[in-house]
């Protein structure tokens, strides 16, 4: 089965186990594998935040339909990732460790925060998300053109991810969660984000070098390369991260 959960002859999902570096370098396909752990437990959690505020809404209003949509795309991505994600473990990288740790993580802050300080910090993700999206798919994006079953699911799941992104947006403003708020949560989820993808990137290239598939040197000019080559993706994905900072639009 690929990761859409299309039926492929076992043939096929032998060789795309074992393709080396689907997203032209070892670094930019560790990027996309690092930020493929993060997902099934913090879209569960986007997902909980989002069904519970939606909760506030008038059931037939805009808003909450989609909410609905958004709802059932995030279960969509949800278990294509899982796919994805085990396909990583069966070839060696430490997926399902970090799987748990991430979802304990998630399970603790959303005991212990305020609904609306979950929906801030769902929103955060949502829009961090969208800006590393917009940058995958791009022309001469951070996606490789090549076409792959992970390039095929990273497709699809940017796109609605981009098209999605003003849902948490517009539920933050519905139930009037402060500047303040959503910007501390904004700061605190980017910091976890970046935290968490830095070590699923280094369990994957500590592996990969320890078991001879790339050496450290290679590692170290994939990772020069996406900073010089990519310089303009990085470029607009800071700037898409900062306009965070500015006061929300209607969508
Ligand atoms: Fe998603
Ligand atoms: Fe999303």
């Amino acid at each position: 089965m690929d990761y859409l959960g299309h039926p492929v002859s076992d043939k096929r999902e032998e060789a795309t186990l074992f393709k080396p570096f689907w997203n032209d370098t070892s670094i930019k396909t560790y990027l996309f594998d690092a930020c493929s752990v993060l997902l099934p437990a913090g879209e569960q959690f986007v997902i909980s935040v989002v069904e519970s505020a939606a909760l506030r809404l008038q059931q037939t209003s805009v808003l909450a339909e989609c909410s609905r949509n958004f709802v059932a795309e995030e279960r969509a991505h949800q278990r294509a990732h899982r796919r994805y994600n085990q396909q990583l473990e069966n070839q060696g990288f430490e997926v399902k460790k970090f799987e748990h740790m991430i979802e304990k993580d998630l399970e603790a802050l959303r005991s212990k925060l305020s609904l609306n300080a979950q929906l801030a910090l769902a929103a955060a993700f949502e829009h961090v998300t969208a800006v590393m999206s917009a940058a995958a798919l791009r022309r001469n994006g951070l996606l490789s053109v090549k076409e792959s079953p992970q390039t095929r699911l990273w497709r699809w799941h940017c796109a609605e991810e981009v098209a999605h992104q003003h849902v948490t947006t517009d539920l933050v403003r519905s139930l009037g969660i402060p500047y303040w708020q959503r910007i501390f949560f904004f700061l605190a989820a980017s910091g976890l984000m970046a935290f968490d993808v830095i070590r699923h990137i280094h369990s994957f290239a500590r592996l990969d070098i320890a078991r001879g598939r790339v050496s450290s040197k290679e590692v170290r000019r994939a990772a020069g390369s996406l900073l010089f080559r990519d310089g303009a993706n990085l470029a607009l994905m800071a700037i898409g991260w900062s306009a965070y900072f500015l006061p929300l639009k209607k969508s």
